[in-house]
């Protein structure tokens, strides 16, 4: 019976808590991951990674705030608890023993070579042991619970094929032949880089994101200062490197945007008027998860609810795996 459940397929990622969501993580991330729950033939897992947080945010009132708001976005825009798990990163803390166990079979060199880590050392962000070991803790995440697809953006890939390596470690040394660890895939929608404002690649890191629930006068600003070329109006607008129009495309039916295209090369369209378009496009798509986020918020008590249930559910799996690495290496 055991064997068996672990044996199932699963399809798992997790979230850092470490500031809004912003409409990059909803078409590179959460969309995807909304869309398997449904799409994808086994279990879906999905957990909010406040351990993770830590290694750049040191606020607790802020990752207790984060924390409930990853858990309401995700429960706004459509994940449905009854097809899959979400839970907090830190109800099953047998994955920071896990992450020791790799820990004793993976070289610092390794680590060293993460993108992530050296991007953030290249920032001037002070390089916590935390920061250099964040990959160990992200594959214990993926390996406990036995995932077999993880879906990701792009930039995590290397930590895909870190976890991969770090399970291939561990079996070696301790599995005489038994694969002890599974080794997981990424799942990744490419080309999906969506631009922030100032049309670099949006991120909380750069001040250029649009939340995915911002609304109002707040929302409007942000969409009505999107940086553009200075065009006079009547002339001829180029779709293909538009902000403005990359980010209508995530959002406008194929007709839609043929008409745009049609309009952007017949300079019969500014660029003003084309973010009126792309925020009327914006309140429409997110109009009811706005309505369900609102009755959520009233209803903190069910999201708590929410989260200790998916977290009852995963730590039974990921204590199974525990024990049998516990028992590959030796401790009782
Ligand atoms: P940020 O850059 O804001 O810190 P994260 O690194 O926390 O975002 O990203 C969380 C997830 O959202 C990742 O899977 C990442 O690939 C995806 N993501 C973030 N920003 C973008 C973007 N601009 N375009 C596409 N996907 C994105
Ligand atoms: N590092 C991931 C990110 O920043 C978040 C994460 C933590 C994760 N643990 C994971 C993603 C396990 C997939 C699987 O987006």
């Amino acid at each position: 019976m055991s064997t068996q459940s672990a044996e199932k397929k699963r399809v798992l990622s997790g979230i850092q808590p470490s500031g809004e969501l912003h409409l990059g993580n909803y078409f590179g991330a959460i969309q995807q991951h909304l869309a398997l729950q449904h799409e994808f033939p086994g279990e879906a897992f999905y957990f909010i990674a406040n351990y993770h947080a830590l290694t750049t945010l040191h606020d607790r009132e802020r990752l207790r705030k984060w924390t409930v708001d990853v858990a309401l976005d995700y429960l706004a825009l459509g994940l449905d608890p009854e097809k899959a798990l979400l839970f907090r990163q830190s109800d099953v803390p047998e994955v920071c023993e896990l992450a020791w166990l790799l820990a004793t079979v993976t070289p610092v060199s390794l680590l060293e070579k993460g993108v992530s880590y050296k991007e953030k050392v290249q920032r001037g962000l002070p390089t916590s042991a935390g920061l250099l070991t964040y990959p160990l803790l992200m594959a214990a995440d993926i390996l406990i619970y036995r995932s077999s697809i993880v879906p990701v953006g792009e930039d995590q890939v290397q930590h895909i094929e870190f976890t991969r390596d770090m399970a291939g470690f561990f079996n070696n040394a301790f599995g005489k032949g038994e694969e002890i660890l599974r080794l997981p895939v990424a799942r990744f929608s490419p080309g999906k880089k969506v631009p922030g404002i100032d049309g670099q690649k949006m991120s909380k890191s750069y001040g250029n994101a649009i939340g995915i629930f911002e609304e109002g006068a707040s929302l409007k600003k942000k969409v009505m200062g999107i940086k553009t070329a200075s065009i006079p109006l009547g002339e001829p607008l180029d779709p293909e490197s538009d902000t403005v129009f990359a980010l209508y495309r995530l959002l406008a039916s194929p007709e839609e945007i043929e008409d745009m295209n049609r309009r952007y090369l017949a300079g019969a369209i500014g660029f003003g008027q084309a973010k009126k378009e792309l925020l009327a496009k914006i309140d429409e798509h997110f109009e009811e998860a706005r309505e369900r986020r609102r009755e959520l918020a009233q209803d903190l008590d069910r999201v708590e609810e929410i989260l200790v249930e998916g977290a009852r559910r995963a730590r039974p799996i990921a204590r199974e795996t525990l024990d049998r690495c516990r028992d590959a290496v030796g401790i009782p």
